[in-house]
């Protein structure tokens, strides 16, 4: 049996919203979970050496090449072998922390993981996307259209030609509310949005778990 793959990205620990939802996807799922915190244990940023050994003769790797593409594979087995996955990536300045883009830029990789021609033997697999956010950015909303983190990260993931996932996205929103008291009217729409979101969550590895049985 694969496993759930469980990246965190948030830098808030127990107290960040998006864990919190991914905790309620957890509490439903049966089965072994690896789990990569990213926040605590980031991964290094892409290097010049790890962009360069992906096109060369591993035989003529120089030792930072070596180096570097020993973590990239390492990243990429770990993202392989995974049948599920649940991705908590918070908005940090409309876009999704560094430790996040760090980890996707270490594992995206051509004739590895990118779905050209069919290739990518993830595509199809199912993925949450968990991003909670201080502000709202939904329809009619005045900020409507300022969200570059779901729409990039559903491209990423979830196009036929990129990773090629099938993604779901839940996205507990305003939650700077409960924290700034001129915010306070928008308490009951911050609440509603925490529940939608466990219960989109419990909902997910539900409908999951009963797809892996059958
Ligand atoms: C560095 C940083 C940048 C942030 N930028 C935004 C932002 O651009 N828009 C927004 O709505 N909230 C922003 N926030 C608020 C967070 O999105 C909010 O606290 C959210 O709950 C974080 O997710 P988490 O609870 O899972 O950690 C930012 C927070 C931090 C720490």
């Amino acid at each position: 049996m694969s496993y759930l793959l469980h990246i965190d990205s948030s830098s808030l620990g127990e107290a960040s919203y998006s864990r919190q939802v991914a905790q309620s996807f957890r509490g439903q799922w049966q089965g072994p979970v690896v789990h990569r915190d990213l926040a605590a244990s980031p991964v290094p940023h892409l290097s010049a050496a790890g962009i360069t050994a992906r096109i060369t003769d591993p035989a003529q790797h120089t030792p930072e090449q070596a180096k570097a593409a020993a973590l990239q594979d390492e990243l990429i087995e770990e993202f392989l072998g995974a049948e599920a996955y649940v991705f908590t990536v918070p908005m940090y300045n409309l876009a999704m922390p560094s430790v996040f883009k760090a980890w996707l830029d270490q594992i995206i990789v051509g004739g590895r993981t990118l779905n050209h021609a069919g290739a990518s033997p993830v595509a199809g697999r199912p993925a949450l996307v968990i991003s909670a956010r201080g502000g709202g950015y939904g329809p009619g909303t005045p900020k409507e259209g300022l969200d570059y983190l779901v729409p990039t990260l559903e491209a990423v993931l979830g196009r036929d030609d990129l990773l090629g996932l099938d993604v779901t996205t839940v996205i507990p929103e305003l939650t700077m509310a409960p924290h700034a008291p001129a915010l306070a009217p928008l308490l009951p729409l911050h609440e509603a949005s925490m529940t939608a979101a466990h219960d989109k969550a419990r909902t997910f590895a539900t409908n999951l778990g009963a797809t892996r049985a059958a």
